[in-house]
């Protein structure tokens, strides 16, 4: 009697604590929201830089620039609606705190604490410092307030929220180490490339589960029917950095054809708004194996 007791606490005490470690809540710094016109300034440019708009663009109206939200992201999990991002208090982030945000951001969980789903490129933010995602949030609250209750997510019955918790750990535990760089301008353009442009959430392999391939970083993909270049250094062998550069800025590759796809509102939205030292930034990485040109 007395052993089965013990055998029901621990299997209680393992139980509790496999799910303390799935489920509980990351600890992030509770911090307030910059104020400065100048935080609020680099939070425009961040949310550029890191693409927000092609998610989040309102679907009013063709040309609703508003974060309003509401485009539906099919993919071979479900359909995914991109939430309203404007500070509106009932439908948007208008309530949400410094600390809202970065466990959003970078951690993947909202602020009743249950989990996004990865159709929000949040594994790729969580790379963002602090103070970068601050300073988003910071312009965010600025914008006006859009009223706009999206969809919920339309996923197969065997996926839910919750399923989220192991993906994550699993992802952790299987996603592969990536090169860190000293260089500077190289560093800068990995941290633009991997984290904010999240660029290898469609270029880099995913396998069944939808969890990429770090130690093929870039290496291509396929999403539904889509065939995704690769663009790591064997594919761009024959390109210069002034190549990739021009990329950035106008969307043509080095044969003077225009690239097409979803890469064009990457190009649009994102990289030719780039600061000409960011967009450099981002060219040295992509064309490391090049330097000399
Ligand atoms: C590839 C598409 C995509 C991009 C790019 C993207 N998001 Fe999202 N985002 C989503 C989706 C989809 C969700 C909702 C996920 C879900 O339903 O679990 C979401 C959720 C959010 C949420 C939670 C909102 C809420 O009401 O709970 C915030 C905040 C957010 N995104 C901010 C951003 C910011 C800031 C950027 C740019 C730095 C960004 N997103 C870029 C697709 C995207
Ligand atoms: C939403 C998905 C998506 C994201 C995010 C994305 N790309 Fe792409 N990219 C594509 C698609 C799709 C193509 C192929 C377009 C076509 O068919 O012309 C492409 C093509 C390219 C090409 C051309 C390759 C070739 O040889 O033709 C380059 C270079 C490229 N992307 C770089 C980037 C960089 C750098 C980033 C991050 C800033 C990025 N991409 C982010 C989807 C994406």
């Amino acid at each position: 009697m007395k052993s089965r007791l013990t055998l029901v606490l621990l299997i209680g005490l393992v139980l509790g604590a496999g799910s303390y470690w799935l489920f509980a809540l990351p600890t992030v710094e509770a911090r307030g929201l910059p104020q400065s016109a100048d935080a609020i300034a680099r939070g425009e440019y961040l949310v550029t830089a890191g693409g927000c708009l092609s998610c989040h663009k309102g679907q009013q109206s063709e040309d609703d620039m508003s974060l309003s939200g509401g485009l539906a992201l099919a993919t071979e999990f479900g359909t995914f609606y991109a939430p309203n991002i404007t500070p509106d208090a009932e439908t948007g982030i208008g309530n949400w705190s410094g600390q809202d945000f970065l466990l959003a951001l970078k951690h993947g969980r909202s602020p009743d604490g249950s989990f996004y789903y990865p159709a929000f490129p949040y594994r790729s933010y969580a790379g963002l410092t602090d103070r970068d995602v601050l300073a988003m949030a910071a312009y965010l609250m600025t914008l006006e307030p859009v009223v706009n209750s999206v969809p919920e997510a339309e996923t197969p019955a065997w996926l839910n929220r919750w399923a989220m918790a192991g993906w994550n750990r699993l992802a952790d535990f299987r996603q592969g180490e990536v090169e860190d760089f000293n260089d500077e301008q190289i560093a800068r353009g990995a941290y633009l490339a991997r984290h904010l442009g999240h660029c290898g959430e469609c270029h880099t392999p995913r396998d069944s589960l939808g969890i990429p391939d770090s130690s093929r970083e870039f290496a291509g993909a396929t999403l539904g029917d889509e065939v995704i270049e690769a663009i790591d250094a064997e594919h761009l062998a024959d390109w210069t950095f002034n190549n990739f550069d021009l990329f950035l800025l106008l969307g043509m590759k080095p044969d003077g054809e225009f690239v097409g796809g979803d890469m064009n509102e990457v190009i649009e939205y994102n990289t030719s708004k780039l600061s000409d030292a960011d967009r450099d930034a981002m060219a040295a990485f992509f064309t490391r194996h090049n330097s000399g040109d």
